[in-house]
C-alpha cells in the first residue's frame, strides 16, 4: 500500500484490504479485497480526505508519515462518515490533535454519535471553497450517497473529485492504481458494478441527483475511495454509474436472468430445458444458482437485465426459501419493474406462486407465465419448459 503521486502535490494512500471476508458483513470480498483510498494534498494548508478501516490504522499512519508529519495536517476532510473511511479517526487525532475537521452538518452530528468528538469540527456548505495556497477545494453535498451526511470534495487547479463511494468498486488494483495501468478494465467494471449494486443501488436517485451536480464540472480525475483513481478516462466510470442509476427508474437492458434452486433435484431438471429455450431465444442471458452463488454476485444481473426466470420448488406451502431470501434482498436493493416468470415443482398444494405475487407487487415486477409441475417433470413438461423459456426471451 505505497503512497501513489496523483499530482505534485496530491497523493493517493491506498490500504489494501485483503482480511475481510465480508463487506458490511454481508458482501463477500475475501478473493477480490478492497481499497480504502485516502488522499493528502500538501501545499500552504495541508490536508487529508477521508481515512480507512480502524484495522488498518496503524499501517496506515505509518505510509502517511512518509508523506508528511500528521502534526503539520490542517485539515482532514471527512466526505462520509461509515467505518470503513474514518475508524481510524480517534488514531489519526491523537497523531494530528491540530488538524480541524471539516465535514458536512451532519457529519459533525455522527462524529458526536459515532466517535464522541465534539471539538475542532467545522461543518462547511454546500458549494463553499477552501484555498490551500495553490490548490482549491470545493465542498459538493451528496446526500445518500450513500449516507445522508455525505459529501464530494472537489480540488480546483487539478479538476480532480473526491467522491468516497461513489465510483468506487471492490477489487485490490495490483497492478497500478490508475485506470490507464489496464488495457482491460472488464474486472474492475465488474467489480465496480457489484460494488454498486450491493452497496449504492438503493440510493439511484441521490446518485443521479449528484451526477446533475457534477454536470460542466471539468473532470480530469476521479479519485474514489475505493479501487481505481481514474484519470485517463475518467467519463467513463461516471457514464457507468449513472447509466446504472438511471435503471432504478427506467426500464434496464434487454438480457434475462434465470435463477434456480432446487432441493431434491426435480426442478433441476426443468431448468437445462428452460435454460435451452432461452438460449434459443437469443436474448442475452445470466444464470445463477441461489444455493451456491451469494445474492452478492446475483444482484448485478437482475439489476442490468430486464427479465427474470426464476425456478425453484414449492417448500411447506411457499417458494423455496433461498429463492425468498435473494427476492427479499433484491427489495431491499430497489430492484423493481422487471418482467419476470416462473417454473417449479411441488409436492401436493403448490404455493409458490402466492408467495411470488404477493412480493412481486412490493417491487412491481410482473409475473407472466407460470410452469409448474407436480413432482418430477414429465416429457410433455420438459418440452414445455424449453417453448416456455423461449417464448420468455423473444417477448
Ligand atoms: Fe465505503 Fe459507504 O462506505
Amino acid at each position: 500500500m505505497k503512497p501513489n503521486q496523483l499530482s505534485e502535490n496530491i497523493f493517493c494512500l491506498p490500504v489494501h484490504d485483503r482480511s475481510t471476508r465480508l463487506f458490511e458483513g454481508l458482501w463477500p470480498i475475501e478473493k477480490e479485497g478492497i481499497t480504502y483510498n485516502s488522499y493528502l494534498i500538501r501545499d500552504e494548508k495541508t490536508v487529508l480526505i477521508d481515512l480507512c478501516k480502524e484495522l488498518f490504522q496503524e499501517d496506515y499512519l505509518k505510509e502517511l508519515r512518509t508523506l508528511v508529519d500528521p502534526a503539520r495536517i490542517d485539515y482532514l476532510v471527512i466526505n462520509h462518515m461509515e467505518p470503513d473511511h474514518s475508524g481510524a479517526l480517534h488514531a489519526f487525532r491523537q497523531a494530528a490533535p491540530q488538524a480541524l475537521i471539516l465535514g458536512s452538518a451532519k457529519t459533525v452530528k455522527m462524529l458526536d454519535d459515532f466517535f464522541g468528538i465534539t471539538a475542532n469540527i467545522r461543518s462547511v456548505s454546500d458549494g463553499e471553497e477552501l484555498d490551500l495556497g495553490s490548490h482549491k477545494l470545493r465542498f459538493i453535498s451528496a446526500p445518500m450517497v450513500h449516507w445522508p451526511e455525505t459529501m464530494f470534495t472537489y480540488e480546483v487547479s487539478t479538476q480532480t473529485l473526491f467522491p468516497c463511494d461513489a465510483f468506487g468498486g471492490y477489487g485490490i488494483p495490483e497492478n497500478g492504481i490508475y485506470d490507464g495501468d489496464y488495457s482491460d478494465l472488464s474486472y474492475f467494471e465488474t467489480e465496480a458494478l457489484r460494488y454498486y449494486t450491493n452497496i449504492v443501488a438503493a440510493f439511484s436517485k441521490p446518485v443521479l441527483n449528484a451526477g446533475d451536480k457534477l454536470s460542466g464540472l471539468p473532470l480530469r480525475t476521479i479519485a474514489p475511495s475505493h479501487g481505481l483513481v481514474w484519470n485517463k478516462d475518467p467519463q467513463r466510470i461516471v457514464e457507468l454509474y449513472l447509466k446504472w442509476s438511471s435503471y432504478g427508474k427506467e426500464p434496464a437492458e434487454k438480457g434475462v436472468t434465470l435463477l434456480h434452486g432446487s432441493m431434491y433435484g426435480n426442478t433441476d431438471k426443468m431448468v437445462a430445458e428452460v435454460r435451452r429455450g432461452l438460449e434459443a431465444s437469443g436474448v442475452p442471458l445470466t444464470v445463477h444458482d441461489v444455493t451456491t452463488t451469494p445474492v452478492s454476485y446475483i444482484l448485478p444481473a437482475l439489476w442490468i437485465n430486464q427479465g427474470v426466470v426464476i425456478g425453484a420448488p414449492t417448500y411447506e406451502g411457499t417458494l423455496f426459501p433461498t429463492m425468498q431470501m435473494v427476492l427479499h434482498m433484491a427489495e431491499i436493493k430497489r430492484v423493481f419493474n422487471k418482467q419476470a416468470a416462473y417454473f417449479g415443482s411441488y409436492g401436493w398444494g403448490g404455493g409458490a406462486t402466492r408467495f411470488l405475487n404477493a412480493q412481486f407487487e412490493k417491487m412491481n415486477w410482473k409475473l407472466g407465465e407460470v410452469l409448474d409441475f407436480v413432482g418430477q417433470p414429465t416429457e410433455d413438461d420438459l418440452k414445455a419448459g424449453f417453448a416456455f423459456g423461449k417464448r420468455f426471451g423473444e417477448s
